[in-house]
Parts: structure tokens; C-alpha cells; sequence
């Protein structure tokens, strides 16, 4: 196996949803190890890592089939909503991206490219400001946190009829999964959450498993599906071409705003566990 971070190594990734997981043998890739996947006649699934006699822990959960290279210290990180009997599952589909991990986990944070990314959807000119917000790594629970986040969105979610003044909570549970609360059109009590759970192939690609959790009982599953689609494959195209490719640590190697006070936290808290899987400390 090649050198990777103790930090990175350690984490429960998910890599199918298990309604996906077709019978007989297929194969997977995590954290530059190919993996293989075997799924019995009974429906039991086994993998097998490249270079390894064992098979891979696996767990269940959101859907997914998740398993580590590493020996996790915590169980898969807890979505109460998950289990509200009213809400709407979406998963999403995967999405391969050709970026690094923590570079969409970083996106999913920002704010400031509503506008120019999510044209008339999530964001719109004039209303470019990032208004100011809290951000704190929690110390409790080991996750940051993104409070009293506000932005004006034309079209924020499907069931929307009008432009609205947003708002957000951003958590990141793992260095490559987060997830959102966001007003939901539908309820002036409960949030809409939109999970990303980060599937890194390679430094430089992944995919990406957006799933939602929504208090919508109109809309369609695929228009549902649609709309966030549309999002993310907007999103892509910023992120594969952004440059550099793996995500800068070094102090002062991009110039940070207010707006980019998530980010900031988000790398402290990266570098504070060692991560570097992804960034441009990465052992060559
Ligand atoms: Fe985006």
C-alpha cells in the first residue's frame, strides 16, 4: 500500500450505495488501493483490498456500503434526521470528479460562488455578499461547525416559488464528509439537510455520493434528483479546473477573505489531525 496519512487511513469511507451493488465481482478503488468487490448469490458482499489476505470491515448506513483500509477509533458519524419517518431519502448518484477530496469538501463550504457558479439558482448579481457567520471546530464532538450562515437564492431548493432569504448550518463530521441544514421551503420549523460523503480514488479524483434528506412530499424523486444534479455538475466544472489541483497548506498560499472563514477552520482542523491525503503536503 502506498504511504498515506495515519489521519486519512482512519476514517470510514463509503464506496456504493448498497442498492448498487451489482451480483458477482466488481471492482472499487479507495485511497489509491484497488479494491474488489463480491457480491454472493445470497446478497452477502465481501471486499478484498489489493495487497491485503483479509477482507475489509464493512458497515451499513445512509444507504451506503462504507469500509476503511485503517482501524476507525469512532463508529460513522450519527444524522439524527436520517431517522424522521417524514422525510424524503435522495440519493443522488455518484459523481466522479477529477479534483481532491478535500477540494469538494471545501466548495460545499463556500458561500461566495453561489452566484457566479449557481446562476439564478443558489445565488444571483447583486446579491453577492457573504454575510459575516460563526465558524468553530467543536472540540466535544471533533467537527467543524458553520453557524448563522444567511445568502439571498432566486431558486434555493426545487420546492421554492420565490426568491429567499436563506439560511445555513455547515458540519463536517470526517475530512472528506459534510453535510448541510438549510431552510427548507416546505417547513418554518425543521431543515433540509444535503449530506456529501467523499469517496477518495486518488489524491486528484474521487467521486462524490450526495444524498438528501428533505421535507418535500410534492416533488418527484428524479426532478428531486435533477435539481441537484444540476448543481453539482455546475460545481465540477469549477472544481476540475481549479488550480492547483491538491489543496494548498502552506500559510498564505491563496488569500482568504471573511467569507473564507470555514475554510480557514476547515484546513486548521485538517492539518491539527495530519492530514494530508490530497493537499500539497502529501508525501511525494
Ligand atoms: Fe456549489
Amino acid at each position: 500500500m502506498k504511504a498515506i496519512d495515519r489521519a486519512s487511513l482512519d476514517q470510514w469511507y463509503p464506496i456504493e450505495t448498497e442498492a448498487d451493488i451489482p451480483y458477482g465481482r466488481t471492482t472499487n478503488r479507495l485511497l489509491g488501493t484497488d479494491l474488489l468487490v463480491i457480491r454472493a448469490d445470497d446478497g452477502t458482499v465481501t471486499v478484498l483490498a489489493e495487497g491485503q489476505g483479509l477482507p475489509l470491515p464493512l458497515k451499513r448506513r445512509y444507504g451506503y456500503l462504507w469500509t476503511t483500509l485503517g482501524a476507525p477509533e469512532k463508529d460513522i458519524f450519527a444524522i439524527a434526521e436520517a431517522d424522521e419517518p417524514d422525510r424524503r431519502y435522495v440519493p443522488c448518484g455518484a459523481v466522479t470528479v477529477r479534483a481532491s477530496g478535500l477540494r469538494i469538501i471545501e466548495n460545499f463550504l463556500d458561500m461566495a460562488h453561489f452566484p457566479f457558479v449557481h446562476t439564478d439558482i443558489l445565488g444571483s448579481e447583486p446579491h453577492t455578499q457573504v454575510e459575516e457567520y460563526n465558524v468553530e471546530i467543536r472540540r466535544d464532538v471533533d467537527e467543524v461547525w458553520a453557524t448563522n450562515c444567511r445568502f439571498f437564492q432566486p431558486q434555493a431548493a426545487l420546492s421554492a416559488t420565490d426568491g429567499l432569504m436563506t439560511r445555513y448550518i455547515y458540519r463536517v463530521m470526517t475530512p472528506f464528509t459534510t453535510l448541510l441544514y438549510k431552510t427548507c421551503p416546505n417547513s418554518e420549523t425543521r431543515w433540509d439537510v444535503i449530506c456529501l460523503f467523499v469517496q477518495p480514488l486518488d489524491p486528484d479524483r474521487c467521486r462524490a455520493h450526495p444524498v438528501m434528506y428533505l421535507l418535500d412530499d410534492q416533488s418527484t424523486t428524479a426532478s428531486l434528483i435533477q435539481f441537484q444534479q444540476l448543481i453539482f455538475l455546475q460545481d465540477r466544472i469549477i472544481l476540475e479546473n481549479q488550480r492547483p489541483v491538491l489543496l494548498p497548506m502552506e500559510p498564505r498560499s491563496e488569500i482568504p477573505t471573511r467569507a473564507d472563514a470555514s475554510s480557514i477552520a476547515y484546513r486548521r482542523w485538517l492539518k491539527e489531525k495530519g492530514v494530508t491525503y490530497g493537499t500539497s503536503l502529501q508525501a511525494a
